[in-house]
């Protein structure tokens, strides 16, 4: 058999996207450098860039019918992502992000829309076969499902040999008090930057510090921090950091995160060590930064 999947659990939406050089200023009429439609959410763009670095992997997440689901699709089916799982909402809005990434300041400023589209279930999740998949991430959403999916993983993990077993890791990236019950969740916890200052950490390393006692006994937490790069802290106590990798000119830092997330999970899943793999996500995502979109970052 060939290498298993690793599946994205989360958003997939429509961003549309404006590049200009300097944010505009209220009720101003400028034009913009260029414009495109680029399929997003956090789960989506991780799956992406998975692909990009050759990881076979699939999304999962819900569908609203329409143009942009139209859109989304094909560039899914166009990335070689698999799409099993993703579960459609025929009287529901397909959610969109206006997207203002301006150059001069490497800033992306996101107006997201989400009206009515229902997250994936945990009961929608027990159609999915775990012996497919060696590795699943949920970008933190419905909390309180999203927790009854990983605890079905974990019975799964119980009940099997070690090398058959599905590892885990979550995202808690908005600072959402919902989402926090997911900390003590995953064998690798991603907390942003936005979220450790909510808790009023400085540092990618006094959050991980102050976070740690959260998580649960054996697992992994990670914390990026834009320009400063990452730090990590393992099971046994060890504190891990990677300096960024700047692009020569930063272009579009839309999804570095997500890069970060996608490459740092891939190399953990193939056994690369902590340090290893926080440094090959902070070089995936410095990559991303230099270009626009995510095509050119291998
Ligand atoms: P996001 O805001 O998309 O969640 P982060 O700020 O958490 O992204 O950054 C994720 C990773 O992307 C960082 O650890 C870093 O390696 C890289 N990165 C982000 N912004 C920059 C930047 N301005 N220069 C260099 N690397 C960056
Ligand atoms: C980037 C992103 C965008 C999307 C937004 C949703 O991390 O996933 O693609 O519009 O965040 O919050």
């Amino acid at each position: 058999m060939g290498e298993k999947r690793i599946l994205c659990v989360g958003l997939v939406c429509l961003d549309i996207i404006s590049v200009v050089d300097v944010y505009p200023a209220e009720d101003t009429d400028t034009r913009c450098l260029s414009q495109r439609w680029q399929r997003g959410g956090n789960a989506s763009n991780s799956c992406t860039v998975l692909s990009l670095l050759g990881a076979p992997c699939a999304f999962m997440g819900s569908l609203a019918p329409g143009h942009a689901a139209d859109f989304v699709l094909a560039d899914l089916r166009r990335y070689a992502v698999e799409l099993t799982h993703v579960v459609s909402h025929p009287e529901s809005s397909f959610p969109t992000s206006i997207v203002i990434s301006s150059m001069s300041r490497g800033t992306r400023t996101i107006l997201h829309t989400n009206r009515n589209l229902p997250d994936v279930t945990a009961q929608d999740f027990e159609q999915v076969d775990l012996t497919q998949y060696k590795w699943i991430h949920w970008e933190g959403r419905n909390a309180a499902e999203q927790v009854k999916m990983i605890q079905r993983v974990e019975a799964h993990n119980r009940a099997c040999p070690a090398h058959q077993r599905v590892s885990t890791s979550v995202e808690v990236e908005k600072s959402r008090e919902e989402l926090y019950q997911l900390f003590g969740y995953g064998d690798v916890v991603f907390v942003s930057k936005d979220v450790a200052k909510d808790f009023g950490f400085q540092s990618a390393a006094e959050a991980l510090r102050g976070l740690h006692t959260r998580v649960r006994p054996g697992a992994t937490v990670i914390c990026a921090w834009a320009e400063a790069g990452a730090d990590a802290l393992g099971p046994d106590g060890e504190l891990v950091h990677s300096d960024a990798f700047p692009p020569e000119t930063i272009l579009d830092t839309l999804g570095a995160g997500d890069t970060f997330n996608a490459a740092v999970i891939l190399a953990l899943s193939r056994g690369q060590r902590l340090q290893e793999a926080l440094t090959f996500g902070c070089q995936v995502a410095g990559r991303k930064c230099g270009v626009h979109g995510y095509d050119s970052i291998v």
